[in-house]
């Protein structure tokens, strides 16, 4: 068998078991096999038939395997028109459901955060094109990963100029200072978005949320029953009327009940 065929057999073979998709991890392979691959040196194993046998014995390292599955890639402002649609359409139908009066706070839930690219992508829209239209309104992002070393890297919250490209210029320049030849994120914008460690896995950390984002995470790594139990729980966790955003390329499973995507878009959908 070739080197390739091996890692594909072995995937295909321990993703299940993780409760993942082989599909979702085709084209980002190589990130794992890296991971794999350092922790059999660590290991001090030949290769992956024996990789295979050593969590047949011990079950344990099956934990591990987890951790090396996860894909980290994020990106600021990473699919501009889902940014656009929550401004234009989203935003203002969470508004307008508000009470006139009284603490008026938009509860956002970033799920699978990576290094704070999205919750912060946010932070800036918000600041930068939503508040003057909403000055009473106060936006809260709780932002979670289950890897606290990207967490860490969010709370520091500096990026190399690749991360932010997709950035409109002058939010970029409006934004971070430059530091060391990296960007770092002004404190004011870091102020609406609080990090904790959570497993999307797990049950919600927080509950009558206006908007869940959970992108190029469940919907694309992890096998359709898991997607299901899922995204039950993101259904009970938000308000009447809230709405979930998914991966540009995702898709809620055939028939989930409970949610109506948004005209036009399959990654947008409202609670009903
Ligand atoms: C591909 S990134 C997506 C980041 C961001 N949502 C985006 O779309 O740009 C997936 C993120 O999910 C995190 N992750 C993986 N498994 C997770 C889990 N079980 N619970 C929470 N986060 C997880 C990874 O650590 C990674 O930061």
């Amino acid at each position: 068998m070739t080197a390739n065929l091996q890692w594909t057999a072995f995937l295909q073979w321990a993703l299940p078991q993780l409760r993942m998709r082989w599909p979702g991890f085709r084209k980002v392979r190589t990130q794992v096999q890296k991971r794999i691959h350092k922790r059999l040196q660590v290991l001090q194993l030949a290769d992956l038939a024996a990789y295979r046998h050593y969590l047949v014995v011990h079950p344990e390292e099956w934990r591990v395997l987890d951790t090396l599955c996860r894909i980290t890639i994020s990106r600021f402002y990473r699919d501009r028109r889902i940014y656009e649609l929550l401004a234009e359409q989203v935003i203002p139908r969470l508004v307008e459901q508000m009470p006139r009066v009284g603490g008026r706070k938009l509860r956002i839930w970033c799920a699978g955060c990576s290094s704070g690219e999205e919750p912060y992508s946010l932070a800036i829209q918000w600041a930068m094109q939503l508040q003057q239209q909403y000055p009473d309104i106060t936006p809260q992002i709780l932002a979670t990963d289950t890897d606290p070393q990207l967490l860490q890297r969010a709370r520091v919250a500096c990026y190399p100029y690749s991360s932010l490209k997709d950035l409109p210029v002058a939010w970029r320049e409006s934004a971070f200072a430059a530091q060391a030849g990296r960007y770092c994120l002004k404190a004011e914008y870091k102020c609406p978005v609080v990090f904790v460690e959570h497993d999307v896995r797990g049950p919600v950390p927080a509950t009558a949320l206006s908007l869940i984002l959970c992108r190029n995470l469940v919907y694309t790594y992890f096998e359709t029953d898991l997607q299901y139990e899922i995204t039950q729980r993101l259904g009970d966790a938000l308000q009447p009327g809230g709405w979930l955003v998914l991966g540009s390329h995702e898709a809620l499973p055939g028939d989930v009940r409970g949610f109506t995507p948004l005209s036009g878009n399959r990654a947008i959908y409202q609670k009903t």
